[in-house]
């Protein structure tokens, strides 16, 4: 046990992903903080939005890329492009709106205007820079790469990222039963919800990347109060996990879950009936069980659940406070009430105020308080269960699926953040 961590040089020494070890360090040390801003979300890709959000020129949404606020905006060819929302004359943020439609910005504080590629327009009392121009040097800094992957748009500050397609890899087919399930594809209803949790961003991407068992322990309670009078949950059902590579994971329920957590037969219907036989048409049976409540992660911080439809960004802010950003994700094709219902089920469950989300936020903002403690901080996170047990390869889908509940994919998710934390050039876009 090491006494006393003071700083990110040894990150390899503080992660065994191999072993199941990961210090606790890293989920409260300011100078890995530092580090994961440069290393993790200056270079990864991340969530911008939805294709919906964004369907007509000067449309634009606020985002964050780490905690570098951005601003994705259509443009008038249709395309997209993003920029850092920070005026270059102070630092104010160019546009305080989260969302709306606009020909160009007009920063809040001395007025200077950028169109909507993020470059100066106009200032007042120009003519004071006639020997110091503001030419594009000045321009609001870009976003290297945006682009979308069937609706969801990401982007990265890094020109040398692999392609989004490249780096989603195998996790794309795991993303098309959320996105691409339906004929037309999906859209996002009733705006986000926002919300802080003192904890560490990577409680909840680690959450949703490999930890379905936790359901048992966390949300039972939350689980029987919406069940009939005469159902008891007695036998919790189990999992299967898979690792589709580059540090992306996710798992889903084995038993009848969907029923559990669904209780609008509306919902019920609608999924048994249109969703699985469309779905199974489109992308085959064997992704047929991820449909029964899944979770899954992107790495780094971008979380979505099958089922319950709700997608989600673990903003960084700080190394003891996340800003969660989540959406409900509907199919565009599905009938008003059935897009009303989801709505409820997402405000009902996973929502601030959701039944579920309380349970978990709750763990999450109690485990960060325990490293508080110089000595709780000293300790490992165990991330063992299922180590030395066979990866299966029984079901036909990507990546290193084991049945079972399992820690599997946590522990390659912290394999890539090792990796990408301990390399600051871009060779480690090469060397996965
Ligand atoms: Fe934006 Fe001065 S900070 S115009
Ligand atoms: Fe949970």
């Amino acid at each position: 046990m090491t006494i006393g961590y003071s700083g990110a040089e040894k990150i390899d020494d503080l992660l065994d992903p191999a072993q199941g070890l990961v210090s606790r360090h890293v989920f409260s040390d300011p100078a890995i903080y530092e580090m994961e801003l440069q290393r993790i979300f200056a270079r990864c890709w991340q969530f911008l939005g939805h294709e919906s959000q964004v369907p007509r020129p000067g449309d634009f949404v606020s985002a964050y890329l780490g905690e570098d606020p951005v601003m994705l905006v259509r443009q008038d060819d249709g395309s997209l492009a993003a920029f850092l929302n920070v005026c270059r004359h102070r630092g104010m943020r160019i546009c305080k709106l989260d969302a709306g439609n606009a020909a160009g910005f007009s920063c809040s504080y001395h007025g200077w205007a950028y169109d909507r590629r993020g470059k100066i327009v106009d200032v007042p009392f120009g003519e004071m820079y006639e020997n110091a121009p503001l030419d594009d040097s000045w321009a609001a800094v870009p976003v290297a790469q945006v682009a979308s992957y069937k609706g969801l748009i990401f982007g990265t500050f890094d020109p040398d990222a692999p392609s989004l397609v490249e780096y989603l890899g195998d996790m794309a087919y795991y993303l098309d039963v959320l996105v691409d399930r339906r004929e037309g594809g999906t859209e996002l209803v009733g705006g986000a919800n926002k919300w802080i949790i003192d904890s560490n961003w990577k409680y909840g991407a680690e959450n949703f990347v490999q930890d379905g068992h936790h359901a048992f322990a966390s949300h039972i309670s939350a689980l029987m109060a919406v069940q009939p009078d005469e159902a008891e949950v007695t036998d919790f059902p189990g999992g299967c996990t898979v690792s589709p590579g580059s540090g992306h994971g996710g798992g889903w329920f084995e038993g009848p879950t969907l029923e559990m957590v669904v209780r609008d037969p509306v919902l019920l219907r609608y999924h048994q009936d249109v969703v699985r036989p469309e779905s199974i048409r489109r992308l085959g049976a064997d992704r047929d069980p991820v449909h029964n409540v899944a979770a899954f992660t992107v790495f780094p911080n971008f979380s979505f659940l099958t089922g319950v439809q709700t997608i989600r960004v673990w903003v960084p802010r700080g190394p003891n406070h996340m800003e969660v950003r989540s959406w409900t994700i509907v199919d565009k094709a599905a009938p008003q009430e059935v897009k009303d219902a989801q709505l409820r089920l997402v405000r009902t469950t996973f929502s601030p105020s959701g039944i579920l989300e309380q349970d978990d936020g709750e763990n999450w903002s109690m485990c960060q308080d325990t490293m508080r403690g110089h000595v709780s901080r000293q300790l490992n996170s165990n991330m063992r269960m299922g180590m030395g047990k066979r990866v299966d390869a029984d079901i036909a889908v990507p990546g290193r699926v084991m049945h079972g509940w399992n820690e599997e994919p946590g522990r390659g998710f912290f394999e890539r953040y090792r990796h990408l934390m301990s390399e600051p050039t871009s060779r480690a876009w090469l060397e996965r």
